[in-house]
């Protein structure tokens, strides 16, 4: 047996000098997954032991954190809109921006209930969070990856449970997409990311999340382009078009947008204050 607070010292240290920023955090995260506890618990209870093979175990995934895996793929899960994710290295890790996009729609479809569709649904946080929250709404999760639609249906048995019946998910990209019915939402938080400045993300980013969802190609707006040309004959009249973008993807998009038919609603900053989501309607 081995004593939790010498191991989350050393495993802090560790980390810490392979230069990782949040080594502390990140070695109580680790260990209080290995230990079935919760972080308070864990650092509350002087002399919480753990067995030998569970210290060992902690050491692996201490190095593997070192190596700069992201902690939500070491541990597979993510909290997203306070919903418990499972994720690995097939999806993209759901980021706090991709929140304030379902919060927006969930304010403006609240007491509706929206056909919705979301374009590259990845971990399908971005439908389930809307479909957990929206009784009466069911939608759509597109993807064309056939290993990450396998962690949104995952997610969906987890989230939805006896409400599965609300949504269905397709393996398609978005250009071949066809839908007889009309949505009257669709979200999407696309692959945004210049394909030359992939080189540039930090190491946990570019080296682990998958390529298919960050490469936006040449100017990072191919998927981008493809979303708003197909959403102008699968959206009603008045639809709406909820597009997260890259930074300083604004005035580009929105160019994209007007000589579509699209006639912006909603924009949306992030922390930082940039704009990252374009609400827009459809005016076909
Ligand atoms: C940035 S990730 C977003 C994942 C998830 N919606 C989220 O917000 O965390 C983009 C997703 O789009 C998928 N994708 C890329 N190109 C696509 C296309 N042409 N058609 C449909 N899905 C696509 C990728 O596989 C990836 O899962």
């Amino acid at each position: 047996m081995q004593y939790c607070s010498l191991l989350l010292k050393a495993g802090a240290q560790t980390l810490k000098e392979s230069g990782i920023l949040n080594s502390r955090l990140d070695a109580e995260i680790l260990l209080s997954s290995i230990a079935g506890k919760d972080r308070l618990e864990l650092l509350s209870k002087e002399n919480l032991k753990v067995s030998s093979e569970q210290a060992q175990f902690y050491h692996y995934l201490i190095e593997r954190r070192k190596k700069r895996e992201p902690i939500a793929y070491i541990i597979k899960k993510k909290e997203f809109f306070s919903l418990p994710f499972f994720i690995n290295s097939n999806s993209l890790i759901p980021r706090p921006e991709t929140e304030l996009l379902v919060e927006k729609i969930l304010g403006i479809y609240k007491n509706k209930k929206p056909y919705i569709l979301d374009v590259g649904t990845g971990s399908g946080c971005i439908i389930l969070s809307l479909l957990y929250s929206l009784p009466n709404a069911r939608g759509v999760g597109l993807e064309i990856s056939k290993n990450t639609i396998k962690i949104a249906k995952t997610n969906a048995k987890k989230i939805l449970k006896s409400q599965i019946f609300k949504v269905k998910f397709e393996h398609s990209s978005i250009q071949n997409f066809s839908s007889e019915k009309h949505f009257d939402v669709i979200i999407s938080n696309p692959p945004y990311i210049p394909t030359y400045e992939i080189k540039n993300l930090s190491d946990d980013v570019k080296n682990f999340e998958p390529k298919l969802a960050l490469d936006g190609g040449k100017d990072g707006l191919d998927v981008i382009k493809k979303v708003i040309y197909k959403s102008k004959y699968i959206l009603k009249s008045k639809g709406l078009l909820a597009l997260e973008i890259g930074n300083g993807q604004y005035f580009k998009v929105s160019q994209i947008l007007k000589s579509n038919f699209f006639r912006t609603k909603y924009l949306i900053k992030d922390f930082k204050n940039n704009i990252r989501c374009i609400i827009s309607e459809l005016n076909f």
